[in-house]
């Protein structure tokens, strides 16, 4: 019996392959053109099962951060294994609830909701509102009013945690604009007392940023969630969750870290050590489920030789993928019909910026006509802009070795008409 292949490798002919089928045999089925987003949609499942087992038999709720990923093939996929939902605008929620993932299952976050988002999720009666300051509790609680309904909402703490991670995706520290920091606790607490039946708190939580490597920074913020829902329970019944967050890191080429597994492990250990077991754990992972299961493709316009430069000009930039250009961020990039060899060149897109750069990648002697980007499931095609003119990239879902959805970029001739009539 042959175990089924998931997820990026290579064949025995050396060629980049998603799952079984080599991406170039995916490219010319899915007749378009470069540069294609491909997605893996076997491996998402089989990450979101790995982490579930995770948690055990504790009561627990994985809400995928939809903002890594937004397609609809993606959701769905996830959706189907029970997972639910962290979203951060009504456009979100919408997707979610769409792709099948039940409002009980779904939290919203978010430090500048619109009373129509908030409205649209207290009419959805989601498992909670995570709301970020002690003003925005009274804003739900006016919404609520108006709708005559009750919302049932969470705290996001911040917990004043740094983590060793970029700065752009560190949210955990009090000069963050997000979550309640521990000054204001009491203060949102009584927010909410005093809006008698308007509002219910019932979750704590908390998210400290992205690309952890290790448990610990995980767990210290966690311990402070639990501090809080003790206290809280200690005065006033109601409290049905806590959320250490998300951010389980990847590898993304420097070498193995913690499994989101690992995460979930230390959560349920740390839950039941704080007397909370009775409390149904809420995780809200994005990366971790995606990002490894997504490729970017794309042809090579031309290469560049001058004096000791190589440089490698392909037809994906930073419109198409910009973490590298905003976070410092390394993708692999690899020849799609062979494997990886010295030397390196220096991989560049088209846009006329000098941060549209990829860095180096070790390409090999000749330039090759096509290059996979790794780990581009997440926080990729999300991020795209057309800048430059240059219109979204396609994107192809791939399951059981075949396609079976695909979105079409809207092409350049989509943008020229829009531009004109702007
Ligand atoms: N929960 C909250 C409240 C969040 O703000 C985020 C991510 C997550 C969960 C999911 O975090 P994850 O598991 O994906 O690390 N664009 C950046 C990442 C921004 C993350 C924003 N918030 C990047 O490309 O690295």
């Amino acid at each position: 019996m042959t175990t089924a292949m998931f997820g990026f490798r290579r064949n025995a002919q050396g060629q980049a392959c998603l799952g079984d089928p080599p991406l170039s045999d995916l490219l010319v089925a899915s007749g378009l053109e470069t540069p294609v987003y491909f997605y893996d949609l076997d491996a998402i499942a089989h990450e979101a099962q790995e982490l579930d087992r995770g948690y055990g038999d504790a009561a627990h709720v994985i809400a995928y951060a939809v903002k890594a990923n937004t397609a609809g093939s993606v959701v769905r996929t996830l959706a189907a294994q029970g997972i639910g939902a962290d979203v951060v605008s009504a456009a979100e929620l919408e997707v979610a609830l769409a792709c099948g993932v039940p409002a009980h299952k779904i939290v919203m976050s978010g430090v500048a909701k619109r009373d129509t988002e908030l409205d649209y999720a207290i009419a959805n009666g989601l498992l909670a509102i995570q709301a970020e300051s002690v003003e925005e509790i009274g804003r739900i609680a006016a919404r609520a009013r108006a709708l005559g309904r009750q919302a049932r909402i969470g705290f996001r703490l911040n917990p004043g945690v740094e983590i060793d991670s970029h700065a752009h995706i560190s949210t955990g520290h009090d000069k963050a604009k997000f979550g309640i920091v521990r000054a204001d606790v009491a203060r949102a607490f009584a927010a909410v007392d005093q809006a008698g039946d308007a509002l219910v708190a019932v979750g704590l939580s908390t998210h400290v940023g992205s690309m952890l490597g290790e448990v610990n920074p995980y767990l210290k913020s966690a311990e402070h969630v639990c501090e809080v829902a003790k206290a809280r329970r200690a005065q006033k019944p109601g409290l049905e969750y806590v959320s250490f967050g998300g951010g389980f890191g990847v590898d993304y080429g420097a070498g193995p870290i913690a499994r989101p597994a690992d995460f979930a492990r230390a959560a349920v250990a740390l839950r039941d050590r704080e007397g909370l077991s009775d409390l149904t754990l809420v995780a809200e992972p994005g990366r971790s489920l995606v990002a490894p299961h997504g490729v970017l493709v794309a042809k090579v316009v031309q290469r560049k030789i001058s004096g000791e430069n190589l440089w490698l000009m392909i037809d994906a930039g930073m419109n198409d993928l910009i973490r590298p250009a905003l976070y410092g961020a390394k993708h692999r990039i690899e020849p799609l019909e062979h494997a990886p060899s010295s030397p390196e060149w220096h991989v560049v897109g088209p846009v006329c910026e000098s941060s549209d750069d990829f860095g180096t990648h070790p390409i090999g002697p000749q330039a090759p006509e096509s290059v996979v980007i790794r780990d581009a499931g997440a926080y990729s095609f999300v991020m795209a802009s057309e800048y430059n003119g240059r219109a979204l990239a396609s994107e192809v879902f791939v399951k059981g070795g075949h396609i079976v959805s695909k979105s079409a970029s809207p092409g350049a001739a989509a943008w020229v008409k829009r531009r004109l009539q702007a």
